[in-house]
């Protein structure tokens, strides 16, 4: 987990047409298009390795956020928005998601800029950084307080600089009921209370681990679901005639999801995957004590 910056890694999104800034079109048209069939009632969000959180954060502020709070209109574009990319159409939910997204997508990234000066220490390894993470922790606490019984996400994200950036986003976007929870997402712990989930996001993850960790945390990702969730997940390509993102999809198959979207742009090496969790409850079912461990 220390050996990849994960904070550059995000720079990418920022730099128009690169396979990232692809990618999150696409995953924002899912999520858009998932989040519309959910409504509001009852939901629960995650989103492990969240980084900072401008995939779902824009969307969720587009259908939970207060209109009084809500900033994502400030960043409405230019009229006229591109359907998602590549896979089966996705239909106007998740065009007017991507639209959406993208306006807000602009205030994440200016929510990280400030969060970027702001945070002296963020960057800091050690004693600065896990004091950023101990603080962070207590307003996510707070933040899922203040969320009531209303609709809730939490997304954990290991770094403490890139979770600072998704919990200042989520207050700019005036979302209430988002938990940014600083913890390690391939430890059973770090799940405690979470709940099970209507939309799971794992974005960004199964690229990082072993083809083992894949499968085993596919294969537990049901203990984490409600009936009928939905999961989003991406993997790259892959390099030679192999493609993992493949390899991935039947392993969701295998584990008795049912596919609703799969993009696999000719011209990209990113893969986005959706599917629902339509085998039987894994009511009483522990989580593995691990899940995954990043390369
Ligand atoms: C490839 S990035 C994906 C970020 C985000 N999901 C996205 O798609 O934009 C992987 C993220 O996982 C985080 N990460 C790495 N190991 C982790 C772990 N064990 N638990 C939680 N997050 C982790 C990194 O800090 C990084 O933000």
């Amino acid at each position: 987990m220390a050996g990849r910056d994960w904070v550059e890694w995000h720079a990418d999104y920022d730099v128009a047409g690169s396979s990232l800034a692809r990618r999150l079109r696409v995953v924002r048209g899912f999520l858009g298009r998932a989040l519309d069939e959910l409504g509001e009632s009852g939901q629960l969000v995650v989103s492990i390795c969240a980084g900072d959180g401008r995939d779902v954060l824009p969307l969720l502020a587009e259908r939970w956020g207060r209109a009084e709070e809500r900033q994502a209109d400030e960043w409405r574009p230019a009229e006229g928005g591109r359907p998602a990319e590549g896979g089966r159409p996705a239909g106007d939910g998740a065009r007017r998601a991507g639209d959406g997204a993208r306006r807000a997508g602009d205030g994440a990234r200016r929510a990280g800029d400030g969060a970027r000066r702001a945070g002296d220490g963020a960057r800091r390894a050690g004693d600065g950084a896990r004091r950023q993470g101990d603080s962070a922790q207590q307003a996510g606490d707070g933040e899922r307080r203040a969320g009531g019984g209303g609709p809730r996400a939490v997304l954990i994200e290991f770094d403490p600089e890139l979770a600072g950036r998704a919990r200042r986003a989520a207050h700019e976007l005036g979302l209430g009921g988002v938990e940014v929870r600083v913890g390690d997402a391939g430890d059973r712990a770090t799940y405690d209370g979470v709940g099970r989930a209507d939309l799971f996001l794992a974005c960004g993850v199964f690229g990082n681990v072993s083809d083992h960790d894949m499968r085993r945390t596919v294969a537990a990702l049901p203990v984490l679901l409600r009936d009928g969730a939905v999961v989003v997940w991406t993997r790259g390509r892959g390099d030679g005639g192999r493609d993992c993102g493949q390899e991935v999809r039947a392993e969701f198959r295998r584990a008795g999801f049912e596919e609703l979207a799969f993009a696999a742009p000719d011209d990209a090496r990113f893969r986005v995957g959706m599917c629902r969790w339509v085998g039987e409850a894994r009511d009483g079912e522990e989580l593995p004590a691990r899940l995954f461990t990043f390369r």
